[in-house]
């Protein structure tokens, strides 16, 4: 097949949004209108639910059976779009952070009536970190919400970017009547028959008397608003979106397929291909002929009978093949990969070849760890596959002296699959976890006991934040080393990580210290 042609089809992107803004509504009606799949409730067996949030395990059978809907393939007009699904519950921010790592891009979804949410800004800012294309969605149109100037403002403030509306709301709750399409110039009707929503487009020019005629006494108040649109925000500039620097924004209900499918059809127009990855020794480019890819999510499989577990591969440029060898870059083994996965909506199947942008699974024995890259020989390393400072913190001590290889393995193992980081304390030698979310912690310890035999307990620890330091001045950093050792910790890496016990620690220590530099992810 032509790797040019294949890559330049790709379209790879993540939804991201607040819990409960739309999200699996969102990915479900993407899913629908690209003919994935043909019901309603296929995706919803990824959601956690909230009721079960204090319910670890069942949480971990969701995010089992999501591994099925971890990467959604389909075809859409002559694009390939794979959907990364990114767990909702944000304990597991991490497994997100990383998913945005392999993605070209992303659609925000944002609840018309709540506005810019917590978890969106963070996101936002792991996509403004690695200037990643961002669409904004603004859902839930039929209830009521914020005037959509204000939700402009707080979108452009908030997530500190350009925005331009590409569609624009005609009333919203009861009276939401639709939207007017700046992108295609119609109006897209809101209108209900047999029970079914349905997007009705009508070519117009808003001076016409067809405009009241459709709309009515919404008529006058649609034409001051795109006159103040026009007059506002600069035209769409696709090398500004693509920059990262300037979001288009659309305005539907998921749950009413509205605007669903403009969003979709202006997306495959506009959303990059495949992009160029940065590595240690050089910049990758996507239609270079020889394969490299990385490892961006490893999934362990919940079933007991199976303990392989999944690493989800991103390609980077090339074509990968079933059963060939390639270079497993960290180990220096060469690796063949008989069974490698695609996925689709609801079902998994076996690839003979995948392109630049394509997520591919690989049955996983124990070889990888998350950032490990495959390529047909050269030893490249892809930058920018971070761990974040963990905000939870906790000694872990062995529980059972006899099984503790074990302990250490497990650890070892739930640490590449990065579902906590692990860090030694240079003054007592001991083994300190550190997470995200308060669930891993249940999560290790479950995981350990059942899949490695080794039982472990948890001491608390007073800690504010762990951060990665260094610096080029030696004398300064030696001297911080010195002063701080109680509080000098390492890495898997072998890194330097300095434990600061409150903010106020930090703060000083920023001061006193100004040629030292505090990293809070370990990408830098
Ligand atoms: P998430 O993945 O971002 O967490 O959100 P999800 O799609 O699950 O949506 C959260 C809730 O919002 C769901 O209701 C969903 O039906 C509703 N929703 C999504 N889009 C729209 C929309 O355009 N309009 C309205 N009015 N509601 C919308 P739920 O009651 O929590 O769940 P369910 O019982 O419907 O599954």
């Amino acid at each position: 097949m032509d790797l040019d042609h294949e890559m330049k089809r790709r379209r790879t992107f993540a939804v991201i949004a607040h819990p409960d803004a739309g999200k699996t509504t969102l990915t479900e009606k993407l899913l629908l209108f690209g003919g994935a799949i043909h019901v309603a409730g296929a995706v919803k067996s990824n959601k956690i639910r909230k009721t079960a949030t204090s319910d670890f395990m069942e949480i971990e059978k969701q995010r089992g059976i999501s591994v099925a809907t971890s990467v959604m393939g389909f075809e859409y007009h002559d694009a390939k779009i794979n959907i990364l699904d990114t767990p909702g519950h944000q304990d597991f921010a991490e497994d997100t952070y990383r998913t945005l790592t392999a993605v070209d891009s992303v659609i925000v979804v944002i609840d018309a009536a709540k506005g810019v949410e917590t978890q969106t800004l963070k996101l936002m800012e792991v996509c403004r970190m690695r200037k990643t294309p961002v669409i904004v969605f603004v859902n839930k149109l039929d209830r009521i919400g914020q005037d959509p100037f204000d939700l402009m403002d707080e979108l452009e403030q908030q997530l500190r970017i350009h925005v331009r509306p590409m569609t624009w709301p005609i009333g919203n709750g009861p009276a939401f009547k639709g939207v007017y399409n700046f992108y295609d110039k119609n109006l897209q009707l809101f209108t209900t028959k047999d029970k079914q929503t349905v997007g009705e487009s009508v070519q117009i020019d808003i001076q016409s008397n067809e405009l009241d005629k459709q709309i009515g006494e919404f008529a006058g108040k649609l034409r001051e608003d795109l006159e103040l649109v026009h007059a506002i925000y600069p035209p769409f500039d696709r090398d500004e979106y693509l920059a990262g620097r300037q979001a288009p924004v659309f305005f539907g209900s998921a749950l009413n397929n509205f605007g669903v499918r403009e969003l979709l059809d202006c997306f495959v127009d506009i959303a990059p291909a495949p992009k160029r990855f940065d590595a240690e020794e050089r910049i990758i480019n996507p239609g270079e002929p020889k394969m490299s890819g990385f490892i961006f999510k490893i999934h362990a499989n919940m079933d007991p009978n199976h303990r392989d577990r999944i690493a989800f591969l991103r390609i980077c440029s090339g074509e990968f093949r079933r059963n060939t060898n390639y270079l497993h870059v960290r180990s220096g083994k060469s690796l063949k990969f008989s069974n490698p996965t695609s996925f689709m909506a609801d079902k998994k199947s076996i690839v003979d070849e995948a392109y630049p942008g394509d997520i591919v699974g690989i049955y996983d024995t124990g070889n990888f760890k998350i950032g490990d890259t495959l390529t047909e020989g050269e030893p490249i390393h892809f930058k920018g596959i971070p761990s974040f400072s963990p905000e939870l913190f906790r000694y872990v001590e062995n529980a059972d002296p006899i099984r503790y290889k074990q302990l250490a393995k497990g650890l070892e193992q739930l640490t590449d699959e990065g579902v906590a980081q692990l860090f030694v304390n240079r003054a007592n030698g001991r083994k300190v976890i550190g997470t995200v979310g308060a669930l891993q912690f249940d999560v290790i310890q479950y995981r350990l006991e059942h899949e490695y035999g080794a039982s472990c307990t948890y001491r608390p620890m007073q800690l504010y934040k762990a951060c990665w330091i260094e610096s080029d001045n030696k004398v300064q950093l030696e001297d911080f080393r010195r002063r701080k050792w109680q509080f000098m910790a390492t890495d898997k890496e072998g890194r330097d990580v300095f434990m600061a016990e409150s903010s106020y620690a930090l703060s000083a220590s920023q001061e006193k210290f100004p040629d030292i530099r505090f990293h809070f992810t370990s990408e830098f």
